[in-house]
């Protein structure tokens, strides 16, 4: 790919852009942020570990969007992060605001472009982005589920002392308390998780899934996770640059998908070079298809005030 912008040169978007460059998904890499100098230093300092990494992506930072003209992936990770004691739902006014700003300016410059949302609270931001930017859902993704399975999958493999890789997992729903890790379809390269755990461990296991994030946010104290956020991120713009057509949790606009119209969640999504190709509906039980509706239910009550 040509060009690929990270909008917000924070934690997050600092390290995709770091990620991005490495991986050599795109010629040139634009750190978009408001804040003077920030982008432009970051960026410079990225680029000049490239002679030592060996990547040949030209990393460049600006607070305008004319450089950014022409790339084929936005991520966008403007706007504050949760401190202790706030929830993602307590940033919502501020970065509807700036997600607003962003996706306007993304459209006017890159008309074609694939936004990959990151802000919180993601699924009501990635609304805003669809909405702001006028892109069709295939066009507008958010980025959650991907790292809600990390995270799952990363206490699985400690817990059973086994590689991250070998856990097959999903977790599906809103990015927030409300998510909805599906045990029905965890496996250890294809053994059912629960035939190596009992079902308290999972319990808590899924558990410490839903509060993953809460779980930094108090060690940190300043800000929120960013290490396993950007690797989602950048899992996600690798599968549209190289067109994998990957099966991965994102927040997708359902039309009738789940039984449900008109709102983010976060659902299997087939991700290849056309942005969102294709949304998977999975069998659920009963009490997991209500635990993705009492999701919806948390998503459409913050989505009602932007
Ligand atoms: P941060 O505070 O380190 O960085 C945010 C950056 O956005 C700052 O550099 C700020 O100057 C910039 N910014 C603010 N307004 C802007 C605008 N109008 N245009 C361009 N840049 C602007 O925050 P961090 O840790 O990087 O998190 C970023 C966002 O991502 C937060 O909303 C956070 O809650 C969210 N997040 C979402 C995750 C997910 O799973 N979807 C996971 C982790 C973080
Ligand atoms: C996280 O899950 C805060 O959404 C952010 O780490």
């Amino acid at each position: 790919m040509d060009k690929i912008t990270v909008v917000g040169a924070g934690n997050v978007g600092a390290t995709a852009a770091q990620r991005v460059a490495e991986k050599e998904l795109a010629r040139q890499v634009v750190l978009i942020d408001i804040a003077e100098g920030v982008p432009q230093g970051k960026g410079l300092d990225q680029f000049q570990s490239a002679p030592i990494e060996g990547f040949d992506s030209r990393v460049i930072g600006t607070n305008g969007y004319e450089e950014s003209a022409g790339s084929g992936i936005y991520i966008v990770t403007a706007g504050i992060a949760r401190k202790p004691g706030m929830s993602r739902d307590d940033l919502l006014t501020t970065n509807a605001g700036i997600v607003r700003q962003v996706s306007e300016n993304i459209a006017r410059v890159s008309p074609d472009a694939i936004i990959i949302m990151v802000s919180n609270p993601l699924d009501v931001m990635s609304y805003v982005a669809m909405k702001a930017s006028g892109f069709t859902r295939e066009r507008v993704i958010g980025m959650a589920g991907v790292l809600d399975t990390a995270r799952y999958r990363a206490f699985l493999a400690m817990e059973l002392d086994v590689s991250v890789e070998d856990i097959q997992a999903m977790v599906l729903g809103g990015h927030g308390d409300t998510m909805v890790p599906l045990i029905s379809y965890t496996t250890v390269s294809g053994i059912p998780v629960t035939q190596l755990m009992d079902r308290a461990k999972l319990d808590a296991i899924v558990d410490r899934t839903r509060n993953g994030g809460a779980e930094i946010v108090k060690f940190l104290k300043t800000g929120s996770a960013y290490y396993a956020p950007s690797a989602g991120a950048v899992q996600m713009a690798e599968a549209i640059v190289k067109d994998k057509k990957r099966i991965l949790p994102c927040a997708a606009w359902l039309q009738g998908e789940y039984g449900m119209r008109d709102l983010f969640l976060g659902v299997p999504v087939k991700l290849g070079r056309n942005g969102m190709e294709g949304i998977i509906e999975v069998e659920l039980t009963d009490d997991e298809r209500a635990a993705l509706q009492k999701s919806a239910d948390a998503v459409l009550e913050p989505m009602a005030l932007v």
